[in-house]
């Protein structure tokens, strides 16, 4: 097994891409695998994902980077795929019985309805004080969705691809060309993934971490 720390540490935010390099489709299916088993609270899974990956779609996604956010269009343009991060902005009863149903077929509760019942009611808690008390279910949603990205980053690289994670876009550009909102979905944040160009200067830059001492208090 690859020592998942050496992966940390030998990952990087790629600055530019290689054009030529596609992935395979066995890469794209890890990819997506990926995505789909990052854990989320309650298993919500507060998230949808757009992959673009042909030059016309991913230049969709290039139109939301003009202006202050330029530096980052080559990124998407020249990497073998983006993904957009989507988060769920609404999570109705309807979707939280769809989770169950799912988790049913995924023969999670072993046909014990009990379970079913008490696995229904717990998500229901939960993402209440998110609809119903803290009213911050978007945020809510966004911050699981952040967590996926975290996971797609390392398991990208454990997968020897290089990636960039990217919030560097204008938000309203992308929601114009995708219309998010009616989807009940906004568009958080995005992830570039594919091979870096042989002239990537941060391939070899070294990386900067605030020491231990500062981040870590043992008690
Ligand atoms: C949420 C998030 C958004 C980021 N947005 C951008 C971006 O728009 N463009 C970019 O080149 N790098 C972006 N980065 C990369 C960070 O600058 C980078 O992760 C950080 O400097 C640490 O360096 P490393 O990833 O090479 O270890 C982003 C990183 C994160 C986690």
């Amino acid at each position: 097994m690859k020592d998942i720390v050496e992966i940390a540490r030998k990952r990087y935010t790629t600055k530019h891409y290689n054009p030529d390099k596609k992935l395979t489709p066995e890469q794209m299916g890890a990819i997506k695998e990926l995505l789909r088993l990052a854990p989320s609270s309650v298993n919500s899974q507060p998230w949808h994902f757009i992959i673009a990956a042909t030059p016309k779609s991913k230049a969709r996604i290039a139109k939301a980077m003009e202006g202050l956010f330029a530096f980052n269009k080559t990124r998407v343009l020249d990497a073998a795929a983006v993904v957009i991060f989507c988060a769920r902005t609404q999570m109705d009863d309807s979707y939280l019985q769809h989770l169950t149903d799912k988790e049913r077929e995924d023969g999670r509760f072993s046909g014990n309805e009990e379970i079913e019942e008490a696995g229904y009611k717990g998500r229901k808690f939960f993402v209440d004080i998110h609809r119903k008390t803290l009213k911050d279910l978007p945020e809510w949603a966004a911050r699981q969705t952040y967590l996926n990205i975290g996971a797609f980053l390392l398991g990208a690289a454990a997968m020897g691809l290089d990636a960039t994670p990217i919030e560097g876009f204008d938000p309203a550009i992308l929601e114009q060309e995708f219309g998010f909102a009616k989807q009940h979905l906004a568009g958080i944040c995005l992830a570039a993934v594919g091979h870096r160009a042989a002239h990537d200067g941060n391939a070899t830059r070294p990386k900067s971490r605030l020491d231990p001492a500062e981040l870590f208090t043992e008690i």
